[in-house]
């Protein structure tokens, strides 16, 4: 866990990008990224998790948001010169996005917030962990009890590797943060033939 941050500040910050999140539950996920190299966020919208993503980046680090809109986010490259900020516009489930999106691999972080209909949440969870740091990589997973389609893949996440998992929840039945730490889950989970 990082010492040097100041999660108030950067709380407040992060509200300047209309941050969609419930602040105990990101700040419960960014408490556990230990000075990333590259992060990968699926779904940008405002900014709000590029910004704190950009704020706990090690010197010389790279974030990198995909979403299909066009960038709503201002100045953003601008908050730490040190970092990278890359956006790509597209589907995360697009061949030509994930293709551009892996030349930056391999991410220690990704955070997956984009789309949430049926399997889409599966399929970003499937197309990147093989570029993920299996050592140290943390997947963070949004709206695990707010919508079907990542309650059904952190469901299987936490049965699949349980130990390898953490969660918070602060509304019963509302939004929610799960965490997976690769360097804690089973083998099998990086096996193309299983069912996930
Ligand atoms: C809940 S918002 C993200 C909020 C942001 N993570 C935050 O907390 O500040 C969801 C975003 O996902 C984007 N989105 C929708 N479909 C997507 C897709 N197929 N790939 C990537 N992003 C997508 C939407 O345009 C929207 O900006």
């Amino acid at each position: 866990m990082s010492t040097k941050i100041d999660f108030e500040s950067l709380w407040l910050r992060s509200l300047d990008y209309r941050i969609q999140q419930i602040m105990e539950e990101w700040l419960f996920f960014l408490s556990f990224l230990e000075e990333p190299k590259t992060s990968l966020e699926i779904g940008a919208k405002y900014g709000g998790t590029a910004f704190g993503l950009i704020k706990v980046s090690q010197e010389g680090g790279h974030v990198i948001s995909i979403d299909p809109l066009p960038p709503r986010v201002k100045d953003l490259e601008n908050e730490r010169p040190s970092i990278k900020y890359s956006f790509l516009q597209g589907g995360s489930q697009e061949s030509y996005i994930i293709q551009k999106a892996v030349e930056y691999a391999p991410f220690d972080v990704l955070f997956i917030d984009g789309e949430h209909h049926d399997d889409s949440p599966t399929q970003d969870f499937k197309n990147f962990l093989p570029h993920m740091n299996r050592k140290t990589g943390i997947i963070g997973f949004h709206d695990i009890k707010g919508k079907k389609s990542v309650v059904e893949i952190w469901s299987k996440i936490k049965s699949i590797s349980p130990g390898a998992t953490k969660e918070l929840v602060t509304t019963p039945g509302k939004n929610g943060i799960g965490i997976f730490f690769l360097g804690k889950a089973r083998e099998e989970i990086y096996l193309k033939s299983y069912s996930i």
